[in-house]
């Protein structure tokens, strides 16, 4: 069954939906897949059929070319994906595949089959190359003065994934012009819709304004404690590093990894200086190398991922640059979304209190959340507060790096299991294993303890209050490895009243 809605995503539409029309016809004239010879339209220089033994056209009976052919959405989603890869038989494959399958051999397209299990390996290489194109196009800014898209970037895909791959991109640009070209096609964004036009040639190596910006951020926020170059390799094939401007910072990068950088754990351009305390070795920054930590303007702005699309702003931290304990909770609620402040709604007066309890005063720490933007679901009039998932986590997880490396702080609470999944970048915790405990992380203490949310959520008041007791000694113990000049001349009480 062909749907509209699956071949408005096909991937070459003219050509599969070509060879769809086509392979309707031989089918239903039962031209046999060893009866058809096709030709792809890049070596004929023509259509697909150019040079087959037989033409739709030239099958004699009209019931033929009236030919009806019912297919699983699945199946044709596997074809459809199929058609985008680079391999010269494609064509014929599928022909031969979807043969077998309306003959009654079913297992053609499943991955037991030789014919089956190379459409997979097909469909599954052009997956993954949507996924590079996704990971390693580099837009260079062309300034808004100039006419056409602000944004322009190249890339070589090995596959046809340009349909497929360029949605993404509406999300990630959100309503900046942007082009992206391609020896196999082109896409367009004039900021609200896609525009698919030809390939377009290499443009021109000239470094501009928006590269230099790119490589400087690259510069600054490289860390060769994290280089190694077998894995970048697998993550990377070297084919994309030609057209990636920081692919020749990368071995220099590497090298200085090896040579030492990577004992200090920091860029090339945060330098090493002797502190002044006992001999001691303190990292500093030269002044070249600063991380941005993300105010209000720079979160409006972000679409790492969707969440900016229903909140209000992006809540940044907040607190003196240097705190020496950074807390850091899951993300803005209903009224942080609204007022543009970390933990100021009901979690935050939870947490004021318990930090009352520590003698913790709340001027002496940086507040922030693992997420920045409040994701929520609609009951009612309310707007309730959803889990962030794993891709928000992980897509903001570059704002609390910055935040991190801008706040010397050596003691970090993580509230809660996202907050401490978003600090030690792993995807399971378990959180009642590890509460209370101090852990050691990228050489820092992470405290992690309930979230005050958590003790709201609790109906039974003495579980309230040994929740709350747990988060009042998680601070506590904050403090002690934090040293004296956190606490706050407050009154301490015993138990915190939730
Ligand atoms: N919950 C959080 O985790 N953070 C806030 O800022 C508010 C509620």
């Amino acid at each position: 069954m062909l749907s509209s809605t699956t071949l408005r995503h096909a991937c070459t539409p003219t050509y599969f939906a070509a060879w769809r029309d086509a392979a309707r016809q031989f089918l239903a004239a039962s031209v046999a897949p060893h009866d058809i010879d096709w030709l792809d339209a890049r070596d004929a220089g023509q259509g697909l059929f150019g040079g087959s033994a037989q033409t739709p056209e030239t099958l004699s009976s009209p019931a033929a070319r009236a030919g009806h052919m019912v297919v699983s959405p699945a199946l044709l989603e596997l074809l459809r994906l199929a058609s985008c890869h680079d391999a010269h038989d494609r064509w014929a494959l599928l022909y031969r595949v979807l043969w077998r399958w309306t003959h009654g051999e079913r297992e053609a397209a499943l991955a037991a089959d030789a014919d089956g299990a190379r459409l997979h390996q097909m469909v599954k290489a052009v997956r993954r190359e949507i996924h590079h194109l996704h990971a390693y196009v580099r837009f260079r800014e062309r300034g808004e003065a100039l006419d056409g898209p602000r944004f322009v970037a190249w890339f070589e895909p090995a596959h046809d994934v340009l349909q497929d791959a360029a949605p993404h991109f509406l999300h990630r640009m959100g309503k900046l012009s942007w082009l992206i070209a391609t020896p196999r096609g082109s896409v367009a964004c004039d900021g609200d819709a896609l525009h698919f036009g030809p390939a377009m040639p290499r443009p021109a190596d000239d470094e501009d304004a928006g590269e230099k910006l790119w490589l400087t951020y690259y510069r600054n926020t490289f860390n060769p404690a994290r280089v190694n170059v077998e894995v970048m390799r697998g993550h990377m094939p070297v084919r994309f590093w030609k057209n990636l401007p920081e692919a020749p910072l990368i071995p220099a990068m590497s090298v200085a990894a090896q040579t030492g950088a990577r004992r200090a754990g920091q860029s090339r351009d945060v330098e090493e200086k002797v502190g002044s305390g006992a001999g001691r070795r303190v990292n500093i920054s030269a002044g070249r190398a600063q991380p941005v930590r993300p105010d209000a303007h720079l979160l409006d702005a972000c679409r790492r991922c969707d969440l900016w699309r229903t909140a209000t702003r992006g809540v940044p931290g907040t607190g003196p640059d240097n705190a020496r304990i950074l807390i850091v909770g899951e993300q803005p609620g209903d009224q942080e979304d609204l007022q543009g402040q970390p933990f100021v709604g009901p979690a935050g007066e939870v947490l004021d209190h318990a930090m009352q309890l520590a003698g913790l005063s709340r001027e002496a720490v940086f507040l922030t959340n693992a997420v920045k933007h409040f994701k929520w679901e609609l009951r009612g009039k309310r707007r309730l507060h959803k889990t962030p998932g794993q891709r928000e986590i992980m897509a903001c997880h570059h704002w609390l790096e910055q935040e991190l490396a801008t706040h010397p702080a050596k003691v970090i609470v993580a509230l809660g299991a996202t907050a401490l999944k978003a600090v030690l970048q792993i995807r399971e915790v378990a959180l009642g294993e590890v509460l209370g405990q101090a852990l050691e992380h990228a050489g820092r203490h992470v405290v992690p303890t309930y979230h005050p949310s958590y003790v709201l959520r609790l109906r039974e008041a003495s579980e309230k209050t040994a929740a709350g007791e747990r988060i009042v000694a998680a601070l506590r113990l904050a403090m002690e490895l934090a040293g004296p000049a956190v606490a706050a001349p407050v009154a301490r009480r015993e138990r915190p009243s939730s």
